[in-house]
């Protein structure tokens, strides 16, 4: 097996592009001025150093710091910035198109909670401090439908350590799929894995959305073609 993430750590496991290389159009006027202004104060590098506090990645003192892991569009990630100002939100998410989507609403709407990876989220995991991360959402990660393309994808045991390492003890994290057999890979991986308890109790709780999970793009288009959706909780023991 080849390494083609080239951020990963000399002595790290090699690791395999999870996302797909979308070409995308030129930046309007518009965008090109926001990315502009806001690209120093609101991005933040993959290669931070080793054990950056979450919390001063923000200029401001939030209560708790929370990550989102391929926000795509980033409908998910501005409704939890938008309703929990309290909280300070770490985006992560390669596709450029919609890491400017998001820096245009932070602009529009003056959203000082928000801080953007676009990049591969797991050097970020990597460099992060131990336990400084409240919850974490990783939602519709790229399906790699083709067997041969199973090992690409993101939600594997490897991040779960990852994960494992960043989240405080008791923080949550919030996955979600619509493909059965990423389903079922992903229920092994957290149930093999002994820092994450699942948190559902009957299936009620797992094939419904909470309130406080609001609908994203891709969870729109798997719904509106006939996939049903898992919500998975799950608790940092
Ligand atoms: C199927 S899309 C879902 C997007 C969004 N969460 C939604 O539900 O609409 C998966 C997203 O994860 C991103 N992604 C894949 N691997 C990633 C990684 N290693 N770090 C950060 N984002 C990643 C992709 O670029 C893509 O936008």
């Amino acid at each position: 097996m080849t390494n083609s993430d080239p951020k990963s750590n000399p002595g790290e496991p090699a690791e395999l592009r999870s996302f797909a290389r979308t070409r995308t159009r030129g930046l309007t006027a518009r965008q090109q001025d926001v990315v502009d202004r806001l690209s120093e104060e609101v991005t933040i590098g993959p290669n931070v150093n080793d054990g950056q506090d979450a919390a001063a990645l923000f200029d401001a003192k939030f209560d708790d710091v929370w990550i989102e892991i391929g926000f795509g569009g980033g409908e998910h990630l501005l409704w939890q910035a938008r309703n929990n100002p309290e909280v300070g939100l770490i985006g992560c998410e390669p596709f450029r198109d919609g890491v400017v989507r998001v820096m245009t609403a932070i602009d529009s709407e003056k959203l000082t909670n928000i801080r953007l990876l676009a990049d591969d989220a797991r050097p970020l995991l990597r460099s992060l401090q131990p336990e400084s991360i409240g919850r974490a959402f990783v939602l519709f990660a790229d399906p790699w439908p083709k067997k041969r393309h199973h090992k690409r994808r993101l939600i594997n045991p490897g991040l779960a350590d990852l994960l494992a390492r960043v989240l405080k003890p008791n923080a949550e994290l919030r996955v979600a799929t619509d493909i059965d057999d990423y389903l079922q890979a992903i229920l092994l991986t957290f149930h093999l894995h002994s820092s994450f308890q699942w948190l559902a109790e009957r299936p009620t709780d797992w094939r419904h959305r909470p309130d406080d999970w609001p609908e994203t793009r891709y969870q729109t288009k798997a719904i509106r073609e006939g996939r049903s959706c898992a919500y998975l909780r799950y608790r940092r023991i």
